[in-house]
């Protein structure tokens, strides 16, 4: 592990700080400390550009000139790729779930800026993921390119290693935390942060809280992992051994959809301590941490950590919602 580590290009601005929240934590009879993830960079910030230091060595060391990629739209992932492109010299394109939209607009807009190709496919191709990846892959070797395929989320043993690599920061950190909250959206910053606990040893329990599917469905994209490092490095990973947990409860409407609550609740978390969340990722997993507060799931006057996974693009297609809350 200790030598996987290094095969990285060196893009995130780390150690990202760990800050305290006074006014949260009096709110909510815990210590609570947020992992600033959401400055990582500036427009490659998030958690994805730690996943792309790996994944981005690994591409090099293939000799690829094209990455390639897919996602939602508004896919955080996908701009970082598209930033991380830019920064490395290298082409980015881009496989987008969905119709063309008639706005470019948040992470889309700085996909465009970046220089990436953007390519749009249905819902339906969509399901077949590795279809979308055939066909894109097909036409950029015919047109004598040298792709280098990144899956959804970068959520794979080479990503994952991102955060393995998060957890010596915290390890390094001098409050001992007792609980650990992030969000799970394709499941690798939950196996990075799960496998570093266990590797660096530390008694923290990790709490993911997903955003979209369900607990059957990251445990098996866990168990994917898993058999990566075994089939790409020899290595077996033990995930056992780390206290963790997945809450699939928090979903709420749908996947990026949000109620005038959870939005005035991020409005209210801003104004109190600062802390803007975004509202697909971090604002459902926040909720969630604190409802297993207020419900007694975590003791009162426990450390907390919440690492904040950045997603800030994310507030700008939500514009019309926010007017509402307003006018
Ligand atoms: C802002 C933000 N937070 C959290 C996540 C979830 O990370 P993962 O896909 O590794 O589960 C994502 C994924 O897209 C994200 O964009």
């Amino acid at each position: 592990m200790e030598k996987l580590l290094e095969n990285r290009i060196h893009m995130a601005h780390l150690p990202t700080p760990i800050q305290f929240m006074p006014r949260l934590s009096d709110e909510l009879g815990v210590k609570l400390y947020i992992k600033r993830d959401d400055l990582t960079e500036s427009i490659g910030s998030g958690n994805k550009i730690r996943k792309l230091e790996y994944l981005l060595h690994d591409a090099v060391q293939k000799n690829a000139d094209t990455l390639v990629s897919c996602g939602g739209i508004q896919s955080n992932h996908c701009r970082a790729v598209a930033w991380a492109s830019a920064k490395t010299g290298l082409s980015c394109v881009l496989a987008l779930r969905g119709e063309k939209p008639a706005e470019i607009e948040g992470n889309l807009l700085l996909d465009r800026i970046l220089g990436a190709e953007t390519r749009f496919f249905s819902v339906q191709d969509f399901r077949d993921i590795s279809g979308v990846e055939k066909s894109v892959t097909r036409e950029l070797i015919q047109n004598g390119r040298r792709p280098y395929w990144i899956p959804m989320g970068g959520s794979n043993a080479i990503g994952t290693l991102g955060y393995v690599q998060m957890v010596r920061e915290v390890a390094a950190f001098p409050v001992a935390f007792d609980h650990l909250y992030l969000a799970l959206g394709s499941g690798g910053t939950f196996a990075g942060t799960w496998l570093g606990c266990r590797h660096a040893k530390i008694q923290t329990r990790i709490h993911g809280i997903a955003v979209c599917d369900d607990t059957a469905y990251f445990m098996a994209e866990i168990l994917r992992i898993k058999r990566e490092f075994r089939d790409w490095y020899g290595m077996e990973v033990d995930f056992e051994g780390a206290e963790q947990h997945i809450d699939d409860h928090h979903v709420g409407i749908g996947y990026a959809l949000n109620t005038d609550r959870e939005l005035e609740q991020l409005v209210r978390f801003a104004s109190l301590e600062g802390l803007v969340l975004d509202p697909v990722y971090t604002l459902k997993a926040f909720l969630g941490m604190v409802n297993h507060i207020q419900k007694g799931k975590i003791e009162k006057g426990k450390t907390v950590l919440f690492v904040h996974t950045g997603g800030h693009s994310g507030l700008f297609p939500k514009h019309s919602e926010f007017r509402r809350m307003f006018s």
